[in-house]
C-alpha cells in the first residue's frame, strides 16, 4: 500500500487513515479491505464488562504521612496496635510441602529464586488440601487463578488435580513470555481443560465464561502476590460468580503489595466502618503498610518501584528515631496495618458464608509477603 506522506500529495481527500495509525487505504475501497483488516476493533466478549467488579467510584484519598503531626500519628499508631490484638492478633504458621513439588524442587538449588517461588508454590497447595479445597476425582472443580503471570501456581495446580474432570482458568491483563501452560503440550495434556483470559480482572463477569457458565463444576479462586487491589478486584468477581448458586468452594489468595490497595476497590469497607475506621483513616493505615519492609533489602526496590510519597516518605527514618519508632517498631506496625486491611477481606469471605482465615504460608526469608488468605465451604 503507498504511504500516507504520498496519498496526502497525490490525493488529497481521497484517502482514508485507519484507527490503528498504521496504515490507509483509498475509500473506494474501504468497505473491501474492512472485511479482511487486522487493525478493525474486535467484538468484546461478552463477559466483559467494563468495571463490573469495582464497587464504587469514590474519588481516591491519598495520605502524605509527613503532613500528619506527631501527635496524630501516635494516635493513629495506637489504634492500629488496638485494633490488630483485638480482631487479628498473631497468625498461625502453616509452612508445608506439596508432593506434586517434590521432583521440582530437588532440581533447583535453594538459593534460586525460582526455587522460592516453587517453594511458595508447594506451601500454598499444601494448605489448599489442608482444608479441602485441592481435590482430585472426588468434586469436579475449576480453579480460577486471578493475576497468573506465566501460570506457574495453576500449572502445579493442574498436576496436583484431575484434568479429566477439573478445569483451570487464568486470569490476566499482560500476556507475559514463557507461560507455563506451553508445557501441557509437552504433558499431553488435553487443552479443553486449560483456559486463559487476557483481561483486566475489574471486568471479568466470571459466571458468563464459557468455561463456568456452561459448567457445573464448583469454583476455587487463587492467586500468588496478587498486588493490592487486583486482590478485592478477584474477591468481588468470585462474590458475583458465587451468587445465586453457591458456586465457590474455596479461596487461597497469597497477597501482597498493600500500598496499591483502594477504597473504591476494598471489600472490606463493612469491617472498617464497624470500627469506626474512615475512608482516610484507610489511606493512612495503607501509607504504613509500606513500613512492613522498611528495614529490609526489599525496601530500596519496594519504594523504586512504587513512587509514591507516601512510601517515601515511610522510608525517611530521622523523624520516626526521635518519636521512639524505630525499625522494627515500624515493620511491625506496617504488618498490622496489612493484616487489618486483610481482616476485612476474611470479614468479606465470612460473609458468603466461607470459613476464612489468615496464615503465613512461607518463612519471612522465602518472601517478605507470606500471608495468605484461604477460604472453604463447610
Ligand atoms: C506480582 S505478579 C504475580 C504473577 C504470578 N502470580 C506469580 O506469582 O509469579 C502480579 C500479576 O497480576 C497481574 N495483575 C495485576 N493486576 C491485575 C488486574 N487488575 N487484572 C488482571 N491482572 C492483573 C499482573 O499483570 C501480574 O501478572
Amino acid at each position: 500500500m503507498p504511504r500516507i506522506g504520498k496519498l496526502i500529495k497525490h490525493f488529497d481527500g481521497m484517502h482514508f487513515r485507519m484507527a490503528s495509525k498504521s496504515h490507509s487505504c483509498f475509500v473506494s475501497q474501504l468497505a473491501k479491505h474492512m472485511e479482511k483488516c487486522n487493525s478493525k476493533p474486535k467484538p468484546l466478549p461478552e463477559y466483559i464488562k467494563e468495571n463490573i467488579n469495582v464497587i464504587d467510584n469514590n474519588e481516591e484519598i491519598k495520605v502524605n504521612l509527613g503532613t500528619l503531626s506527631d501527635e496524630e500519628l501516635l494516635a493513629i499508631i495506637a489504634r492500629v496496635c488496638k485494633i490488630h490484638s483485638e480482631y487479628v492478633g498473631e497468625l498461625p504458621v502453616s509452612v508445608g510441602r506439596h508432593p506434586v513439588l517434590e521432583t521440582t524442587l530437588a532440581s533447583l538449588t535453594e538459593s534460586r529464586g525460582s526455587w522460592r517461588h516453587v517453594f511458595q508454590s508447594s506451601s500454598i497447595l499444601y494448605n489448599m488440601a489442608e482444608v479441602g479445597v485441592l481435590t482430585s476425582g472426588e468434586t469436579r472443580s475449576t480453579y480460577v487463578e486471578f493475576g497468573s503471570g506465566r501460570g506457574q501456581l495453576s500449572y502445579a495446580v493442574g498436576q496436583a488435580v484431575d484434568l479429566e474432570t477439573d478445569a483451570l482458568l487464568m486470569i490476566d491483563k499482560s500476556s507475559p513470555r514463557h507461560k507455563h501452560d506451553n508445557r501441557y503440550k509437552v504433558d499431553g495434556e488435553s487443552h479443553a481443560s486449560i483456559h486463559r483470559v487476557r483481561a483486566d480482572i475489574a471486568d471479568v463477569d466470571l459466571g458468563q465464561v464459557p468455561l463456568v457458565r456452561n459448567d457445573t463444576r464448583r469454583l476455587v479462586g487463587i492467586g500468588k502476590h496478587l498486588c493490592g487491589a487486583a486482590t478485592d478486584l478477584a474477591l468481588n468477581c468470585l462474590y458475583r460468580a458465587n451468587n445465586p448458586n453457591g458456586l465457590v468452594q474455596g479461596v487461597c489468595i497469597a497477597l501482597c503489595c498493600h500500598h496499591q490497595c483502594t477504597w473504591r476497590h476494598y471489600v472490606g469497607k463493612a469491617f472498617f466502618k464497624e470500627l469506626n475506621l474512615s475512608q482516610t483513616d484507610f489511606a493512612i493505615l495503607r501509607a504504613m503498610t509500606s513500613w512492613a519492609v522498611c528495614g529490609s533489602r526489599q525496601a530500596k526496590e519496594h519504594s523504586e518501584a512504587v513512587q509514591d510519597n507516601e512510601v517515601k516518605t515511610s522510608i525517611l527514618p530521622g523523624r520516626y528515631a526521635a518519636m521512639g519508632l524505630d525499625i522494627e517498631r515500624r515493620e511491625n506496625i506496617g504488618r498490622q496495618c496489612k493484616q487489618i486491611i486483610d481482616r476485612g477481606r476474611v470479614e468479606f469471605l465470612s460473609s458468603w458464608p466461607l470459613q476464612a482465615k489468615l496464615l503465613y504460608y512461607v518463612e519471612p526469608d522465602i518472601s517478605p509477603e507470606n500471608v495468605l488468605l484461604l477460604a472453604h465451604a463447610s
